[in-house]
């Protein structure tokens, strides 16, 4: 391969609209930056394209978590025994990081080593009489296993909240993820499918709890500032005790204008998907790809290839650091949480326990995806691949 003639091959790169400038302009001329008529407007955006009736836009993925459960009734504090919430080990950490803020336990339950996602099986081990919740991540942007996780959640009244960080496109037998679960929270950062710079929003159709995740992310006040000013009304009352979670009219503004171009931005992430699959499929021995079982619909945040460590002469670190000398930047989604020295510590988390999240973190590399990728840039990625794995299997 001609090195000079190198490409390079960003992991994500985010392009933002002219729309999404005139939004932003639109705001900044307003004067008016904190929450206010963009937020408004950005959360009637998203209820309508996700059809759900209930959303409150938050600051960022991992306060809406916080804040769900806060509404659901988990405090940091509460006398009483400690509440449990099950969740996947194979997640970033924020996921584990807002039950603990919330003041709740995770508990861990291992994945299915195929989708990456929780299994079932594992969550129904883990239910004791402290459990008060699940916490599914749709891993890549690939659904849960909803239909099972709901059965067990109805059998143990708990309730089963999404960390749908991931899977704003996704859906499983049409329905999107917020329609699977009691609510879910999705991610609008940098990197995401649909982005705000930061932001969050939890969806729902329980319209109690939206209501009071909205309330907690302004303090616990009956009112915000727009809405004073708009009512000429001053004063407010706490109600109860909150937290700073507000989205900004700045952010909901780049909201806004990316999700005009969501819908096809979506198609185009699958057609690059599709692509990835069709190249690299004659190395089905190497590498297992991505897995789309009959009734859902991938939301293609990333694409996630798993190395066949024993098929091959090189680690998962060697070959991330081939594909970056070759200018193609990959990344690891994720290093399980037990393999973070904080959480391993604090938790007396070991591999051993999760065989299948420990076998994943090992090997799993995550491949370019944006809509902004070209095909012939795929190609690119998938022939060095090839030649990587012609050059190092067993
Ligand atoms: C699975 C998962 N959950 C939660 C988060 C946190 O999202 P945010 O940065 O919006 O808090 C992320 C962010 O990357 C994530 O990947």
């Amino acid at each position: 391969m001609n090195q000079k003639k190198r490409k390079q091959i960003p992991l994500f790169d985010i392009k933002i609209s002219s729309q999404t400038k005139r939004e932003v302009a639109e705001v900044l001329t307003s004067g008016w930056l904190t929450s206010g008529p963009k937020v408004q407007a950005f959360e009637k955006g998203v209820a309508r394209l996700l059809r759900v009736k209930h959303v409150a836009a938050v600051s960022s993925c991992t306060v809406g978590l916080h804040l769900t459960l806060g509404a659901i009734g988990i405090q940091p504090g509460r006398f009483g025994p400690v509440k449990e919430v099950i969740t996947t080990p194979f997640t970033f950490a924020a996921t584990v990081e807002a039950i603990i803020q919330a003041g709740a336990k995770p508990v861990f339950a291992d994945i299915n080593p195929r989708t990456l996602n929780i299994d079932p099986d594992e969550v129904a081990r883990k239910v004791s009489k402290r459990t008060i919740a699940v916490i599914p991540v749709d891993i890549a942007g690939y659904p849960a296993n909803y239909r099972i996780l709901n059965k067990i959640c109805e059998a143990h009244s708990l309730l089963l909240i999404a960390d749908a960080a991931h899977s704003i496109g996704a859906t499983y037998h049409k329905r999107t993820i917020p329609n699977l679960c009691d609510a879910a929270v999705t991610s609008f950062y940098s990197t995401k499918n649909l982005t705000c710079g930061e932001g969050g929003m939890v969806l729902s159709r329980h319209k109690k709890l939206v209501d009071r995740v909205r309330l907690m992310a302004r303090h616990g006040l009956t009112t915000g500032t727009f809405e004073r000013k708009a009512k000429k009304s001053v004063l407010y009352d706490a109600v109860i005790g909150g937290y700073k979670g507000n989205m900004s009219d700045l952010h909901a503004a780049v909201g806004l204008g990316q999700l005009k171009l969501f819908k096809k931005n979506q198609e185009t992430r699958t057609l690059l998907a599709e692509r990835y699959i069709s190249n690299l499929q004659p190395l089905s021995e190497f590498i297992e790809l991505p897995i789309i079982e009959k009734g859902y619909q991938h939301g293609w945040h990333l694409f996630i290839i798993k190395l066949c460590l024993s098929k091959l002469k090189i680690s998962r670190e060697k070959f991330l650091a081939l594909m970056a000398s070759r200018g193609i930047e990959c990344g690891v989604h994720y290093q399980p949480v037990f393999a973070l020295s904080w959480y391993h510590k604090s938790f007396g988390l070991s591999p051993q326990h999760f065989p299948n999240a420990a076998y994943a973190g090992r090997r799993v590399v995550s491949l370019p995806l944006y809509p902004s990728l070209k095909k012939t840039e795929v190609d690119f990625v998938c022939e060095n691949i090839t030649d990587i794995i012609k050059k190092n299997r067993r």
